[in-house]
C-alpha cells in the first residue's frame, strides 16, 4: 500500500490530494485564484506565483487531515514539474522537494498532461490503456493514444490557441468576465447556434482555434448599433445566440479530431480531460460520436486543474520509471501524456 501526497501549482489552483494505490483518493482540496485574477481578464504569473507559496502550506495541512498521522502516513510524494507558469512550477516543486528532503521521502515529477490524462483513469476504475485522450484545457487541445502506461502518441496538437484560451478570449471580446468557459457554455445552452456561421476549422493533424477567435471580433465589432447597453454589456439574446454558434464551432471540431484519433488507433475506450471537459455541449458530443465505445468524463471537480490527478499519473509513472532523484529541474515545456 503506498500513500501519495500529490501537489499541483503549474498555474491558478493551488492544490494538494492524498492518493493511496493511484486510485483510492482519500483527500483532495483546490484553492482557486480565480477571483484574484479577474480583474485583468487573464492569470497573472506574478500574481499566481505569490498567492501559491501564501496557500500551499495550508491546502497541504488540509489534505493531510484525513489521515490519523498526516505527513507520518505518507508514503511518497508526487508534484507537477510542468507544463505551466514557470514561477508557479517552481513553488511546488521546491516545496515538494524541501519536504521529501526533510522526511527522506521519495519524490516523482509529474507532467501536469499526463495528469488531466489520468483524471479520467482514475475516475472511472474500469478504464485502461489503449485509450484515446482529447485532453481540452486553457493552455492546451490536444488528441493523443495512450497505448500503454508510460507510452503515448500524438495524433492532433494545437497550432495555435488552446480550447479553453479560444474560450477564455471569446468571452473577454463579448464582455463577459473570466474564466470564459463556464460562462460561454451557460449561454449557448439557451442560445440559436444558426444564427451565426463561424468558420470550423478542419486539419488532418493540428487543432486550430486562431481564426475562430479573429471571427469573433469581427463579427462583435460589425454589429448594429444598439447591440451594446450602456454599461458594454451585449444584448442578452445576442449574447446566447453568438456562445452557442461559438461552441458550435469549438466542439466540432474537437469532436471530428477525436473520431479521428479512433479511427487512427483503433482504441476501444475514450477519456475526455481538461478543464474544457467540463463543457456541457462537448460532453454531449462526445458521447453521441463515441456510441459502442468505453467513455470516460471525470466530474467536474477532477476535469479543471487539481492534484488528485498528480497523484494518479505519479503513480503510474513510479510504476514505469521508478521514483526521481531528490532534485529535478521545474520544466514549462514537458510534453509527457502518460
Ligand atoms: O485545465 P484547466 O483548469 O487549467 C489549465 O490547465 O489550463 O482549464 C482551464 C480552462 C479555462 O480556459 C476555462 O475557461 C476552461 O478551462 N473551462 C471551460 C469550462 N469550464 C472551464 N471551457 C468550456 N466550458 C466549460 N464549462
Ligand atoms: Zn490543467
Amino acid at each position: 500500500m503506498t500513500t501519495v501526497l500529490a501537489i499541483e501549482t503549474s498555474c491558478d489552483e493551488t492544490a494538494a490530494a492524498v492518493v493511496r494505490d493511484g486510485r483510492e483518493l482519500l483527500s483532495s482540496v483546490v484553492s482557486s485564484q480565480i477571483a484574484l485574477h479577474q480583474p485583468s481578464g487573464g492569470v497573472v504569473p506574478e500574481i499566481a506565483a505569490r498567492a501559491h507559496l501564501e496557500q500551499l502550506p495550508t491546502v497541504v495541512a488540509q489534505a493531510l487531515e484525513v489521515l490519523p498521522g498526516g505527513l507520518d502516513d505518507i508514503d511518497g510524494i508526487a508534484v507537477t514539474r510542468g507544463p505551466g507558469l514557470i514561477g508557479c512550477l517552481l513553488v511546488g516543486t521546491s516545496y515538494a522537494q524541501a519536504l521529501a528532503a526533510a522526511r527522506d521521502l521519495p519524490i516523482v515529477g509529474v507532467s501536469h498532461l499526463a495528469g488531466h490524462v489520468y483524471s479520467a483513469w482514475l475516475a472511472d476504475v474500469t478504464l485502461e490503456p489503449p485509450f484515446c485522450a482529447l485532453v481540452v484545457s486553457g493552455g492546451h487541445s490536444e488528441c493523443v493514444v495512450i497505448e500503454a502506461h508510460g507510452r503515448a502518441r500524438e495524433i492532433s496538437a494545437t497550432r495555435d490557441d488552446a480550447a479553453g484560451e479560444a474560450y477564455d478570449k471569446a468571452a473577454r471580446l463579448m464582455g463577459l468576465p473570466y474564466p470564459g468557459g463556464p460562462v460561454i457554455d451557460a449561454l449557448a445552452k439557451e442560445g440559436d447556434m444558426s444564427r451565426f456561421r463561424l468558420p470550423i476549422t478542419r486539419l488532418e493533424d493540428g487543432l486550430s482555434f486562431s481564426g475562430l477567435k479573429t471571427a469573433v471580433r469581427y463579427l462583435i465589432r460589425d454589429l448594429p448599433s444598439g447591440s451594446f447597453d450602456d454599461q458594454g454589456q451585449l444584448a442578452p439574446q445576442l449574447a446566447r445566440d453568438i456562445a452557442a454558434s461559438f461552441q458550435h464551432a469549438v466542439i466540432t471540431q474537437l469532436g471530428e479530431a477525436l473520431e479521428r484519433a479512433i479511427d487512427a488507433s483503433g482504441a476501444p475506450a475514450v477519456a475526455l480531460v481538461g478543464g474544457v471537459a467540463a463543457n456541457s455541449g462537448l460532453r454531449a458530443e462526445v458521447k453521441r460520436r463515441c456510441e459502442g465505445l468505453q467513455v470516460a468524463i471525470p466530474p467536474m471537480a477532477l476535469c479543471t486543474d487539481n492534484a488528485a490527478m498528480i497523484g494518479a499519473a505519479g503513480w503510474n509513472r513510479v510504476a514505469v520509471h521508478g521514483w526521481d532523484a531528490h532534485a529535478f529541474d521545474a520544466d514549462p515545456s514537458v510534453r509527457e501524456f502518460a
